[in-house]
């Protein structure tokens, strides 16, 4: 035994490695990871041709899905297996292949699906800065740069399909832990609500749409915000959201009681979050009520299992940001004039409310 090992000699298995359904030897057992490739590697074309979506209307063999894909029906059989094999199609012994939940969730035509995130996630714009990960362990400097020659939201504006896949994956960027904020958090108390960086104003219309005192604007780059006024008109809320072209470097719109910034602080490096969070600060001036109200990861502490731990490593390739603990989220909102006014639970996704000195 390494002398490294503690007192279980390394036997335990725990975390992500604790998910595998194959027992290997302890020293072989990170091998187990690779399972997420290949089953990633398998699953993205089956979304790209909308298999999930031709198999709504009931389960189909691979030799039809081929003539309709018109892929080659070997390599299509191949990934099927694999991604049944995986759990994620049903293959019946008839031959055919058949949607489970998950599968379901990968249609282009369900409301609460994940395709746009999942195709976002491992499109070659977030999986290629992984082949420069040194580089950014040893310099510091998001890998994104390096392979594409700008940072991310620069490459996001030169690529308009990048960019249409970013924001509409930012549409299906709810889990669980939003319901938990919004289920908690009284909103009502702000009649006024900027949302910053809310890219189409999925959840400033979710918070509307549960709020019928309120209004609001989603405040975010010109480019984004143009999807926003459909999606008002969806959920119903056309009549009390309004769209601010904003570049939050330069200047956020004041004249709101709440500054409600999801999901985008993380983006960015602290001196970057400071600036942001300063623009705020600016627009807020004397009003002592308003809030500045910060949805994004709060890190538990060592040790301890944290999705936010490992979100962060992709915050840190991709945009150089980070996932940040209470200490730093006071650190960041203090150094722009905040002071913090409850008591977030750490999580997946937490509620920090700031109010400002
Ligand atoms: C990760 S997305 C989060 C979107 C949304 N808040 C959510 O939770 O899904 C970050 C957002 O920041 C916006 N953003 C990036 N740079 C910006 C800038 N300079 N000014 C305004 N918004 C910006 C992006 O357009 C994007 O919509």
């Amino acid at each position: 035994m390494s002398a490294g090992l503690d007192d279980s000699g390394g036997s335990e298995v725990s975390g992500v490695l604790s998910w595998f359904p194959i027992e290997l030897p302890a020293r072989q057992r990170v091998l187990g990871l690779f399972v997420a490739k290949w089953v990633i590697g398998a699953l993205r074309p089956l979304v790209q041709l909308k298999i999930p979506d031709l198999l709504a209307d009931g389960p189909r063999t691979a030799g039809q899905l081929a003539e309709t894909t018109g892929a080659d029906p070997d390599s299509l059989y191949r990934a099927l297996r694999c991604v049944a094999a995986a759990g994620i199609l049903r293959e019946p012994a008839d031959g055919t292949f058949a949607l489970t939940a998950a599968a379901d969730g990968l249609r282009s035509d369900v409301d609460d699906g994940v395709r746009d995130m999942f195709l976002f996630t491992c499109d070659p714009m977030m999986w290629r800065p992984y082949e420069d990960m040194l580089h950014t362990v040893r310099t510091g400097e998001p890998a994104f740069d390096n392979v594409f020659g700008a940072p991310f939201f620069d490459f996001l504006r030169e690529n308009a399909g990048s960019a249409a896949l970013f924001d509409r994956a930012m549409t299906q960027n709810h889990y669980p832990g939003t319901d938990r904020v919004f289920e908690q958090f009284d909103f009502s108390r702000f009649p006024r609500i900027a949302d910053v960086g809310g890219g189409r104003g999925q959840f400033l219309a979710e918070v509307l749409s549960r709020h019928p005192g309120c209004t609001g604007a989603v405040c975010d780059q010109p480019q984004v915000v143009a999807e926003a006024k459909a999606e008002f008109e969806r959920r119903d809320v056309a009549d009390r959201a309004s769209v601010v072209e904003t570049d939050f470097f330069a200047e956020i719109p004041a004249g709101f009681d709440a500054y409600f910034i999801k999901h985008t602080l993380h983006n960015w490096n602290d001196r970057d979050a400071v600036r942001i969070l300063e623009r705020v600060r600016a627009a807020i001036g004397d009003d002592a009520d308003a809030r500045l109200l910060i949805v994004d990861m709060l890190l538990t502490g060592p040790g301890e299992w944290d999705l936010g731990k490992l979100t962060d490593i992709e915050m840190m390739a991709a945009l150089g940001g980070r996932e940040r603990g209470l200490a730093e989220w006071n650190r960041v909102a203090g150094a722009a004039g905040f002071v913090l006014a409850n008591d977030p639970v750490p999580g997946d996704l937490a509620l920090l409310e700031f109010r400002p000195v």
